[in-house]
């Protein structure tokens, strides 16, 4: 954690942590994040990693406000996006716009106004992301949610006869497209997933801050199972995946203008919902660099927000 923020004095209540009526996620109700303290901090980074994905309401930020903010979960990513079209979409290195609206005939975001499958951000990297968070300055009237799977609990919850079956396995991640489905610019559509560039990590991953195993999946689009055969390597990853997006093991959130929400990419996936191309939604992202996913033999099962009672 970066100890970037000077410490502050506060009277005001501390920050507070409501768990949502769901397998993941929290809102945490701590005023102006501008001028978090250094204690009110530490709750809220816990939350993240205590409820894998929290939501802040009612923030009002500049480009560089979410910036600071973004830093104190960790040095923040800004390598080049992996280019799909010809997006001007960013507005500084660290910050990617992830937005339908159009300027001068030209998209200023990514991701257009389309469903945007079940991933992990950046899986497909050797080191993809820990932390990212969207903070959003306009949003349709409906449509364009963001909803969240726990795979912590997802791992837990495996079949035994399964988990045996991906046990010391790896799976590699696909590059060629992103989760809107858009063909990455310098890449050729995939008819061999044996053959699909990126990188491999271990289906199962120990995550560094809390310990726990988390079922690693990325992306399902050309994804594929070293050692397998393409077909079985089909039939396990559907099995998987069917699992691991079952709805009891998801929650959805519906925006409004000035939230953040942030998630922490090595123990859940997100998907984004399509929304009307008429409508405007224009987000602001930070990401914040990962470390190369790895399976430690001292990795813990039963992360505590699997089985919280709410
Ligand atoms: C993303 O996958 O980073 C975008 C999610 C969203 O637009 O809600």
């Amino acid at each position: 954690m970066s100890a970037a923020s000077p410490a502050k004095k506060s009277t005001a209540a501390p920050a507070q942590v409501i768990p949502m009526a769901a397998a993941l996620g929290a809102e945490v109700k701590c005023r102006d994040v501008r001028v978090l303290t250094d204690e009110d901090f530490q709750i809220v980074h816990r939350a993240a990693l205590d409820h894998l994905v929290i939501v802040i309401r009612g923030q009002t930020l500049t480009d560089p406000e979410l910036i600071a903010f973004g830093r104190r979960f960790g040095a923040l990513d800004c390598a080049p996006l992996a280019k799909t079209g010809n997006e001007k979409a960013r507005t500084h290195d660290e910050i990617v716009v992830v937005s339908n609206v159009m300027e001068d005939g030209r998209a200023i975001g990514v991701l257009r106004d389309a469903e945007v499958v079940w991933h992990s951000d950046n899986s497909y990297r050797d080191q993809p992301l820990s932390f990212s968070a969207l903070y959003s300055l306009e949003v349709p009237d409906r449509g364009g949610n963001t909803g969240f799977a726990n795979m912590y609990l997802a791992l837990e919850t495996l079949d035994p006869g399964l988990r045996q079956r991906i046990a010391g396995r790896t799976l590699k991640h696909d590059m060629t497209y992103n989760s809107a489905g858009d063909l990455r610019q310098g890449f050729t559509p995939v008819s061999d997933v044996r053959d699909a560039p990126g990188p491999s990590h271990p289906i199962v991953r120990t995550h560094t801050d809390t310990g726990y195993d988390a079922l690693y999946l990325g992306r399902r689009p050309n994804a594929y199972i070293n050692g397998l055969s393409v077909e079985q390597s089909e039939e396990l990853l559907n099995v998987l995946w069917s699992h691991a997006t079952q709805p009891e093991f998801t929650w959805h959130h519906v925006w409004r203008p000035g939230d953040i929400l942030m998630w922490d990419n090595r123990c859940v996936m997100h998907h984004r919902d399509p929304f009307d191309a008429g409508a405007r939604r224009i987000m602001h992202r930070v990401q914040c660099a990962g470390d190369r996913p790895a399976k430690s033999l001292e990795g813990k099962t039963g992360h505590p927000r699997s089985s919280m009672k709410i």
